[in-house]
Order: structure tokens, then C-alpha cells, then sequence
């Protein structure tokens, strides 16, 4: 029966709002098939009716994108429900946190979640990242994916780091100093480019008002604009790579299956699960406060949050131009040009490319473990251009000299995997990415727990 506009009287004053706002629910007999229909195709907004079988394996993508997903929805929850309480007034934002944490009726409980949510977040994305680099997927048609997926990353970075000011206390006023204060060495538009985040000379109420803005408003506009458009990339990409061993032919994509419920069934059980460790957490652990910030007193040693404590590290041992320009600027360019770049084969859907590539990629972990360390302590303790070549600026004897022996390490390495181990091009690349992850990796813990006072190289504990 066709729809009826006028709504019959005999229905409840719910069911006529109800059908009032979603008319097609309404078909006339029992409507249980309406909500049904309605329901799925809300669902269904961004997926297909059917997936392929196989992309619903658990290794392929370790639920990561949907976990990032849930994390930006719980981020939004509990974003909002803080602004409520929070001041973005240097004088009072210490004081409205404290407020939050021990008069409002579950407000620490709401800043945890949202603490331990945003680190999640990143960790998840790093994760979710790997997992599309290890398996390939940002080959043709995923290239502008995994561009977006690297805009989001950067927005994610953009927003813990915002965040991190918000509190407004010890840790926070000198973790953003140092992260600011590195932006002072880009040559030319260095000074002018921190005046402008910190909004004039230094890190007080200016920069947390711009730091709010973008905290509250810019970077979730960012986010909202972009998920979508990462989801619809999928949809365009006939979904997910589809996993395959090296030998399978990369056209068989499998029997399909209906996305009601085996995909949706899978995603609620990823969600309640993620939901379930955030919320254990949030309880047994508080989010950090300590005292309210002293811009006449630096704690010794300041560090910068825990994402960009390898840049911090870096800067050790590069000239600040290198350290925070330079080389990140080359990583940067080299991860969005990535999937642009000409390839032997196609290996979507294959872990780390190939039965070669397997053996490459361990080779890689191996060499960075054996040669990152020994050569952070070196630097620390032997290493010292600049005594050594004396009357050089020191851009050229700390930043120059050490980048192009890194750099020639790092090609002597592609060119051992080409020659020695007959790799193609994807599984060298893969192995220098490798090489280079393991590096950053080590770099990032040694900085969090190896330095101490003066950022001197101490042991643990
Ligand atoms: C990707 C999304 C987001 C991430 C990664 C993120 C991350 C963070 C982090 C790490 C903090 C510092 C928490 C602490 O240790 O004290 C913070 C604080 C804060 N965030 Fe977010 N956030 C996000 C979205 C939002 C949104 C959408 C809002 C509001 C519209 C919001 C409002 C706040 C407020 C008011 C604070 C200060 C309260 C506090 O520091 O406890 N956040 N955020
Ligand atoms: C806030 C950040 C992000 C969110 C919410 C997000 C979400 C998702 C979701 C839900 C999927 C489908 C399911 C899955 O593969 O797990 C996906 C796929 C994908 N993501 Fe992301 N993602 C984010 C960041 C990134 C990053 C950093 C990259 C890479 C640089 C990336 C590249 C891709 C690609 C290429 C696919 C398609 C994978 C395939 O076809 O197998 N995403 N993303």
C-alpha cells in the first residue's frame, strides 16, 4: 500500500511524530520492516550491499580503521562535553581543569576518557597506517587514499598537540615551548611562523586562545570533511584490498557476502571491545595534571609530548636545521609521493609484498636495531665534527656532513637489497621504510626513557 500523507489518527502520538520525520518507515501494515529498511540503509551509507568474504579476515585489517573511527566519535563526545567546564583563559584553564577533576560529577572520569582517547587515537592511526603500507594498499586506485589518510594523520598530530597546551600546566607550558621554540630554526619564515601559533612572542594567552580555536573548532571542521571522503575512497576502490598470498592470482576476489551482518557484526564487536579497554583505562588511570604552569620556572629536562620526542632527539645530533626542517620535510615528501612512485609489480593485498619481501623487511629490522643505537651513543660520547674540522659552520659540520653519511648509508642499503638480495623496487623501498621506521622508533624511546637531566644520556629507573 502506497504511502498515506495524512497520518492516521489512530496512531500514537509518538508513531505520528515518529513517521512525521521519517515517512518511508511507514508502509501501512506492521512497520517493522520499515525500520528495518531504514536502519540498514542508514547503515549501508557508506559501504556496499556486499563485501568480498575474504577482506572480512581479521590480519587484514586488525579493525584499525573502524577503531580510529570510533576514537574521532568518542574524542567528539567527550570534547564537547568538556568545553562545558573548560576556561581557554591562561588564569583560569589550570583552575577550570582542577574544577572539572573534582567538583563536576564525573568530569574526571570524562577527561580521562578523552586523554586516553586522543593518545589511543594516534597509536591506532600510526598502526592503521602501517597495516595499508605493509599490505600494499596504497597502490592504484588507493594513491589519493592514502594522500587523505596522510592530511588526517598530520590532523590528528595537530590535535593532540593543541590539546596537550589546553591544561595548561607544567607539562604542558614546556612541552609546547620546546615544540614551538624548534620552529625558530626554518630559515626565513621560522621566527615569523612561531609568532604566528604562539600569537606574538611567547607561549601565553594568545596561544591558548589560538590553540583552543584550532583545538575545538579547525582541526574536528578537518576531520569531518575528510572521514567521509577517506570512506567514499573505499567505496571507489571497490573496497578493500583483497589479502592473498604471493602466489594467488590477484583478480580472484572471492565469494561476496552480505555486509548485514557480517561486516556490521564484526565492526560492533571491534567497537565494544575498544569502548570497553578505553573505559578500564580511563578508571584506573588519570590523564596527567601537574602543577599549574610557571613560565619562570623549566622543568629539567623538558620534553616534548611523547609523538614528537624523536624530532626532539634528532636534534641532538643534526644541526636544528636538519633536525627540524630538513630531514622532516624529505620523510614528509617521500610518504605522500610514495604511492605516485613507478613499481615493478603490484602488490596489493600481499604482507610486506612478497615471500622476499618478508625476508628484506627482517633483514631491515635487524640492521636498524644494530646500527641506530650503537650510533646514538657514538654521537653522544665520541662523534664531534665540529671539535673535529674546526673553523666549518656549524650547519655544514653538524648538519651537512652527518646528513650525507646518513643518506649514503641509507642508498647503500637500497643498493645491498637490489644486488645482493635481487630485490624489486617495491621490496628495497619497503626495506628502507623499514630501515627508517626502526630508526625513528628507537630514536622516539630513547629520548622518552633514556635522557635525563641536561637531556644527558642516563639509564632508566
Ligand atoms: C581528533 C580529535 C581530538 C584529539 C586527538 C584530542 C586530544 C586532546 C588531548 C590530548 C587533550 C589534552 C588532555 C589532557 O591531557 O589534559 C585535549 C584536551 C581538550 N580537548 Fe581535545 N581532542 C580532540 C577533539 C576535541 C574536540 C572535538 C573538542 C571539543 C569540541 C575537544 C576539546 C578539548 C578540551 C576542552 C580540552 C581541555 C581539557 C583537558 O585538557 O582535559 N577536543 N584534547
Ligand atoms: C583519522 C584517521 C583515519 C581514519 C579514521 C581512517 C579510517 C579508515 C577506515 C575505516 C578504513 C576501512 C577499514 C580499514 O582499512 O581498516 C580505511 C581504509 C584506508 N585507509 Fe584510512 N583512516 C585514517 C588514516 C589513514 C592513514 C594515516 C592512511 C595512510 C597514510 C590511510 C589510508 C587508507 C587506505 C589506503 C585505505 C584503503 C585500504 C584498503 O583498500 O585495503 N588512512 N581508513
Amino acid at each position: 500500500m502506497p504511502f498515506e500523507y495524512v497520518t492516521p489518527n489512530r496512531f500514537s502520538l509518538f508513531q505520528r511524530i515518529w513517521y512525521s520525520i521519517f515517512p518511508a518507515t511507514y508502509d501501512g501494515k506492521a512497520s517493522r520492516q520499515g525500520y528495518r529498511h531504514f536502519f540498514n540503509s542508514l547503515l549501508l551509507h557508506f559501504r556496499p550491499k556486499v563485501v568480498p568474504r575474504r577482506t572480512l579476515k581479521f590480519t587484514l585489517t586488525w579493525g584499525l580503521g573502524g577503531m580510529a573511527v570510533v576514537l574521532v566519535g568518542m574524542l567528539f563526545v567527550t570534547g564537547l562535553m568538556l568545553k562545558f567546564a573548560y576556561q581557554p583563559i591562561p588564569d583560569q584553564s589550570y583552575a577550570s581543569i582542577v574544577h572539572l577533576q573534582d567538583t563536576v560529577l564525573f568530569g574526571r572520569l570524562i577527561r580521562n576518557i578523552h586523554h586516553w582517547s586522543g593518545n589511543a587515537l594516534l597509536l591506532v592511526v600510526f598502526l592503521h597506517f602501517l597495516r595499508i603500507f605493509f599490505t600494499g594498499a596504497f597502490h592504484p586506485p588507493r594513491q589519493f587514499n592514502w594522500v587523505l589518510g596522510l592530511v588526517m594523520f598530520i590532523l590528528v598530530l595537530g590535535s593532540n598537540f593543541t590539546g596537550y597546551l589546553l591544561p595548561w600546566d607544567q607539562l604542558a607550558f614546556w612541552a609546547i615551548t620546546i615544540c614551538t621554540g624548534m620552529l625558530e630554526y626554518i630559515p626565513g619564515i621560522g621566527g615569523g611562523l612561531q609568532k604566528m601559533i604562539s600569537g606574538g612572542n611567547e607561549i601565553g594567552p594568545a596561544t591558548l586562545s589560538n590553540f583552543f580555536a584550532v583545538h575545538t573548532a579547525v582541526i574536528p571542521a578537518g576531520l569531518i570533511i575528510l572521514m567521509p571522503f577517506h570512506f567514499w575512497r573505499v567505496r571507489k576502490s571497490k573496497g578493500l584490498v583483497i589479502p592473498r598470498s604471493p602466489l594467488e592470482d590477484p583478480a580472484d576476489r572471492g565469494e561476496p557476502v552480505a555486509t548485514i551482518p557480517n561486516l556490521i557484526a564484526r565492526e560492533l564487536a571491534v567497537a565494544a571491545a575498544l569502548i570497553a579497554v578505553i573505559m578500564v583505562v580511563s578508571v584506573l588511570f588519570n590523564a596527567p595534571l601537574e602543577a599549574k604552569a610557571n613560565p619562570g620556572l623549566s622543568p629539567n629536562p623538558t620534553k616534548a609530548p611523547w609523538y614528537f620526542a624523536g624530532l626532539q632527539e634528532l636534534l641532538l645530533h643534526f644541526h636544528p636545521l636538519f633536525a627540524v626542517l630538513i630531514i622532516p620535510l624529505v620523510m614528509v615528501v617521500a610518504l605522500f609521493t610514495l604511492p605516485y612512485i613507478r613499481y615493478d609489480a603490484d602488490t596489493a593485498g600481499v604482507w610486506f609484498a612478497s615471500l622476499r619481501g618478508r625476508r628484506t623487511a627482517i633483514v631491515a629490522v635487524v640492521v636498524g636495531f644494530a646500527i641506530t643505537p650503537p650510533a646514538i651513543i657514538a654521537d653522544e660520547f665520541l662523534i664531534d665534527f665540529a671539535a673535529w674540522i674546526p673553523g666549518v659552520p656549524a650547519v655544514i659540520s653538524n648538519g651537512l656532513l652527518p646528513a650525507t653519511l646518513a643518506l649514503i648509508g641509507i642508498i647503500g642499503f637500497y643498493v645491498l637489497m637490489k644486488t645482493y638480495y635481487v630485490a624489486t623496487n617495491n621490496e628495497a623501498i619497503q626495506a628502507v621504510f623499514v630501515l627508517l621506521l626502526i630508526a625513528f622508533i628507537i630514536l622516539t624511546i630513547t629520548c622518552i626513557w633514556f635522557r635525563g637531566s641536561g637531556m644527558a644520556l642516563t639509564w632508566p629507573g
